[in-house]
């Protein structure tokens, strides 16, 4: 089938399998490959990306799914790699950051949590952050940069 899809402002049209899911296709078709794939069954929120502005699993989504909507990947953040968001600067400043293998879905989840909510609450943030597992970090670091971030805004 014939998918047209928006993914970082930039119009694919692309011959895929119906069967595929986005995640498969941001990384295989596309080259982006930020998104990651590790359980591949809608646990573990290191596939997050955003579909029209709201946090999805990739891996769950069916790339057919998608057509027309506007999808947002992690390389949208930063799309020259010198120009960081001020989210990943502020998670960066915390030292927030481990192995890294959950923060591209983190960092799409706290993206949609910051533009509906810039001043969230530790609460509000922690809730945002419950479909995104973490394994070695704790999320006291990621909590404490999110709430950095929102002072600053706030100042
Ligand atoms: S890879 Fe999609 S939720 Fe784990
Ligand atoms: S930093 Fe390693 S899983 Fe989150």
């Amino acid at each position: 089938m014939i998918l047209k899809v928006s993914v970082n402002d930039d119009d694919y049209v692309l011959d895929i399998s119906p069967s595929r899911s986005l995640a498969e296709v941001l990384r295989e078709d596309i080259g982006l490959t930020g998104t990651k794939l590790a359980c591949g069954e809608g646990f573990c929120g290191s596939c997050t990306v955003l579909l029209n502005g709201t946090p999805a699993a990739s891996c769950l989504v069916p790339a057919a799914a998608t057509g027309g909507r506007k999808v947002e990947t992690v390389e949208s953040l930063a799309p020259d790699d010198s120009d960081l968001s001020d989210l990943q600067q502020a998670l960066l400043i915390e030292d927030a950051v481990q192995c890294g293998m959950c923060f591209p879905g983190i960092l799409m989840t706290l993206t949609a949590l910051l533009k509906e909510n810039p001043a969230p609450t530790e609460t509000a943030i922690r809730s945002a952050l419950v479909a995104n597992t973490c394994r070695c970090t704790g999320y006291e670091r990621i909590v404490d940069a999110v709430l950095a971030l929102a002072n600053k805004e706030q100042a």
